[in-house]
């Protein structure tokens, strides 16, 4: 069993990224700016949104927070968008989901210049990643096909299951690994809370991409042998052996399943560091111009 090193290959990424960024100041180019909307105190949010903007500091990127109360209106909200839109030093931002109940989150991403989607959010980006037409992939998916290509996983001919059909993970990833091409040419099997005998299907995976939101939800015996699984989950759970009462577990029953895998991420280090060092790529492929043009 190899285990698959979120925390190498980001620090990987985030090293190239910032090679480039040193050629660009060279060259006296435009530096890469991402910005980034929170609303509220969700701490897990917090955290991701602190990550992101330690991230852009590591690799030379300009960053701006714009911090906003729980109490925020939509309409605000929609003003921020519209200024970091027209905001023409800004290559790309993202707004942190989830935003508040009063808050309509379909309106604040259809809001969002899709030239500026790092995130790969706006049904733009999404139709586009689709048809397989140059686009901002969503940074997750994106960091998932950078762990099989970093490490050369096979996947032409595999069939793949994948476990929750979110908008952010379990559909783009599907839709991803069935394109044509590397990292891609999978069978998938998308799968969902309606879903009949969930670990007959779950046998039936070269790779799993487990992506619920229920921690340690695979059981061992639900794995094939020799299976890939990436994990996509970030779940904190009771635990009192720790001094905080708690700890993050992934979706998979990583003890009982780690042994049966031939590549399997851990959590924490694995899937979750890979998201923001694809969005990482994003803001510096929008910086460029990459996907629409300067
Ligand atoms: N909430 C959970 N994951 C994400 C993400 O990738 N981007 C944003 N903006 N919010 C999230």
């Amino acid at each position: 069993m190899t285990l698959l090193d979120g925390k190498l290959l980001s620090e990987q990424i985030k090293a190239e990224l910032a090679a480039e960024v040193e050629q660009i100041k060279l060259q006296g180019g435009k530096i890469p700016h991402l910005a980034a909307i929170i609303v509220g105190e969700n701490p897990a949010s917090q955290v991701y949104v602190s990550s992101k903007i330690r991230s852009c500091e590591q690799v030379g990127f300009k960053s701006s927070l714009v911090r906003c109360e729980a109490a925020t209106t939509q309409e605000e909200l929609l003003a921020i968008v519209q200024k970091l839109n027209n905001d023409p030093d800004v290559d790309g931002f993202i707004v942190q989901l989830p935003l508040p109940k009063h808050i309509d989150e379909e309106a604040v991403t259809l809001a969002i210049d899709p030239k500026k989607d790092v995130d790969g959010f706006h049904p733009v980006n999404f139709g586009r990643m689709a048809q397989g037409l140059p686009a901002f992939l969503p940074a997750t998916p994106m960091g998932i096909l950078e762990i099989l290509r970093r490490y050369n996983i096979e996947t032409s001919g595999k069939h793949c299951v994948v476990l929750g059909r979110s908008n952010i993970v379990g559909t783009p990833i599907s839709i991803l690994l069935s394109r044509k091409g590397y990292p891609g040419d999978c069978t998938v099997t998308l799968t969902h809370s309606r879903t009949k005998d969930l670990p007959a299907e779950v046998r039936r995976a070269d790779i799993l991409v487990a992506a619920i939101g229920i921690p340690e939800f695979v059981k061992a015996d639900w794995v094939k042998e020799g299976a890939v699984v990436i994990d996509v989950g970030i779940n904190r759970i009771p635990d009192e052996s720790k001094k905080s009462g708690t700890r993050i577990a992934g979706d998979v029953d990583f003890e009982g399943v780690a042994p049966h895998c031939s590549f399997i991420t851990p959590v924490p280090g694995g899937v979750g560091l890979m998201t923001v060092a694809a969005l990482m790529m994003n803001t510096l492929k929008a910086c460029k111009g990459e996907i629409y043009g300067k």
